[in-house]
């Protein structure tokens, strides 16, 4: 019986040792991603170029400064610095990203499906949430935290979970955000259920929202936009 349990265990630590909650880890110096659409090996990540052409350049990316163009329906926009910008990113497991947002703009309900998130505003009045998974137990099941930033205040948001930040202020809101993941990946919910191509049925959706066909027929027929 002991010797059953202590295999259990054994089993149980190797499982956990070969799962990995981030991206894997780099197995050289740098690995910068070469830039062709076209390349012909399909690799979890991107190839890498050759190392002696590597430069500095390759590391760097600007205009972090520049605020994004918040005109849009949401008044939010996200913008980018992941391995498609800054290519040294590859294998490293890290991007960044600013997020802009007018009087009430919002970054509608979204995840990420690899990484998690931990945002500093340095300017405005956000107001930012999550909501923990199903099975979660019984107290915590789709329970939503929220929390309400001022310039200097930080906050993170698990991986996978549906999150989202609204401008709760009169002022423009300016946030940056790290995520741990060379190439994040964004699930705009709204955008996924409402918004795929080709659509999702009309009886999937009416029996997943109880509510009836025009209503999803409504929301299927709505221009579902993207801030980033
Ligand atoms: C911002 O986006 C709007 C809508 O696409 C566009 O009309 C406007 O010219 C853009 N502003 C700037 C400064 O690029
Ligand atoms: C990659 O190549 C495309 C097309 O040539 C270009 O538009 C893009 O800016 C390049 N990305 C980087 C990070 O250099």
């Amino acid at each position: 019986m002991a010797i059953r349990f202590l295999l259990a265990i054994a089993i149980v630590a190797l499982a956990s040792s070969l799962s990995y909650a981030s991206d894997p880890s780099p197995l050289q110096d740098f690995c910068v991603a070469v830039n062709d659409s076209k390349a012909a090996v399909f690799v979890n990540g991107k190839i890498c170029k050759d190392p002696k052409t590597v430069t500095a350049d390759d590391f760097f990316f600007s205009g972090l400064n520049k605020p994004g163009n918040t005109s849009n329906p949401l008044g939010s926009k996200v913008t980018p610095v992941n391995v498609n910008q800054l290519p040294g990113l590859n294998t490293l497991g890290i991007s960044l990203a600013r997020i802009d947002y007018a009087p009430s703009g919002l970054n509608p309900p979204h995840t990420h499906p690899r990484a998690t998130e931990i945002l500093v505003v340095v300017e405005g009045t956000l107001y930012v949430g999550f909501v923990t998974s199903n099975p979660a137990n019984p107290d915590q099941k789709n329970k939503l935290f929220t929390k309400v930033l001022y310039p200097g205040d930080v906050f993170a948001f698990p991986e996978g979970l549906i999150h989202f930040q609204f401008n709760a202020g009169k002022t423009n809101v300016v946030a940056f955000a790290g995520l741990s993941s060379q190439n994040p990946g964004v699930i705009t919910i709204a955008n996924a259920v409402f918004g795929s191509d080709p659509a999702i049925s009309i009886d999937v959706l009416t029996k997943a929202f109880q509510v009836d066909a025009n209503l999803i027929k409504y929301l299927q027929g709505q221009f579902w936009m993207d801030n980033n």
